[in-house]
């Protein structure tokens, strides 16, 4: 099928970085100033996920994913930068290149063709900060920054302040529109759960980022060994959501059991997920069988 005939999608842009060098305030910021500006379609908060409107461009988001950044979290970043188009690798400008920095370019070098990187100098307003050393070490690195004649866009921000940020949306959504992101927005569902946790109330719920298909209430979804008929769809802060579109993470509620994070998320009529999850429960246990023949 020819792809250009797809719906356009919103960019999934994961904000990665060394611990504490400013990814939360960063989003923080970003999310508040958008809901202070009042900018059109307003801003839908989802947990570990929200998306924010391109000024200017009517019915345009992007949907930021935050991780942390502790030494203990690389399958988390992992899983991030799995189900990403866009990797914005935040380096504090007082403190540069550090371990989870590395880790991140690393990953991103793995998943090139799939990936694209943009570079975030923060806390440029910090007394000791030298954002021109932290490029050359990037560059040290093999981050080929446009600064020094490469491809990589590299924006100094202060996640603190403001300052920076409407350059860094503006490069992001520059850098989207060159990877053309479309979609399949009818149909079977694909998606990733991003988290999941038991909520008091609604029993098993999931954050799944959607990439293709139509999500509804209703919906007969598939996971690892656990099914779902779609209860609610949800935003954390409450808010109902009738149909998401790929690209959005969303909340999903009506899980027979606790679906696994990173695990793949289809969808099908009841039957054929019923006779999908058979099969895989039974083929789980034949290999746990052979696995008991061998040992
Ligand atoms: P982890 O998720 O734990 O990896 O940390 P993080 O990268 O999300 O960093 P976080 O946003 O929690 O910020 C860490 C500390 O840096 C906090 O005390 C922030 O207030 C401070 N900080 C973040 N951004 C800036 C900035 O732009 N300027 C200054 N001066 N401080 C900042
Ligand atoms: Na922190
Ligand atoms: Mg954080």
């Amino acid at each position: 099928k020819d792809k250009s005939a797809l719906p356009s999608r919103p960019p999934v842009v994961t904000i990665m970085g060394h611990v504490d060098h400013g990814k939360t305030t960063l989003l923080d910021t970003l999310r508040s100033a958008s809901v202070a500006k009042g900018e059109a379609g307003g801003i839908t908060q989802h947990i570990g996920a929200f998306s924010v409107p391109v000024k200017g461009e009517v019915g345009r988001s992007i949907t930021f994913l935050d991780t942390p950044g502790h030494a203990a979290f690389s399958a988390m970043r992992a899983r991030g930068a799995g189900v990403t188009d866009i990797v914005v690798l935040v380096v504090a400008a007082d403190d540069g290149v550090m371990p989870q920095t590395r880790e991140v370019i690393d990953l991103v070098k793995k998943d090139g063709d799939n990936v694209s990187l943009v570079v975030a100098i923060n806390k440029v307003d910090k007394p000791g900060a030298d954002a021109e050393k932290v490029e050359q070490a990037l560059l040290a690195e093999g981050v080929q920054l446009e600064t020094f004649g490469g491809d990589v866009p590299c924006v100094h921000v202060s996640g603190l302040t403001g300052r920076g940020l409407d350059r860094l949306v503006e490069t992001i959504s520059l850098v989207a529109e060159m990877q053309d992101l479309r979609a399949e927005k009818q149909g079977p569902v694909h998606g990733y759960v991003l988290e999941s946790k038991v909520q008091k109330g609604l029993g098993p719920v999931a954050t799944v980022l959607l990439l293709r298909g139509s999500l509804t209430p209703g919906s007969h979804l598939i996971c690892g060994h656990t099914q779902a008929k779609v209860r609610l769809l949800t935003s954390p802060s409450g808010q109902q959501i009738k149909l998401v579109q790929p690209g959005e993470a969303v909340v999903v509620s009506g899980w027979k059991e606790l679906p696994g994070a990173g695990d793949e998320v289809l969808s099908g009529t009841e039957a054929e997920v019923k006779k999908a999850l058979v099969n895989r429960i039974r083929k789980a246990e034949i290999e746990a069988t052979l696995q008991d023949v061998d040992a």
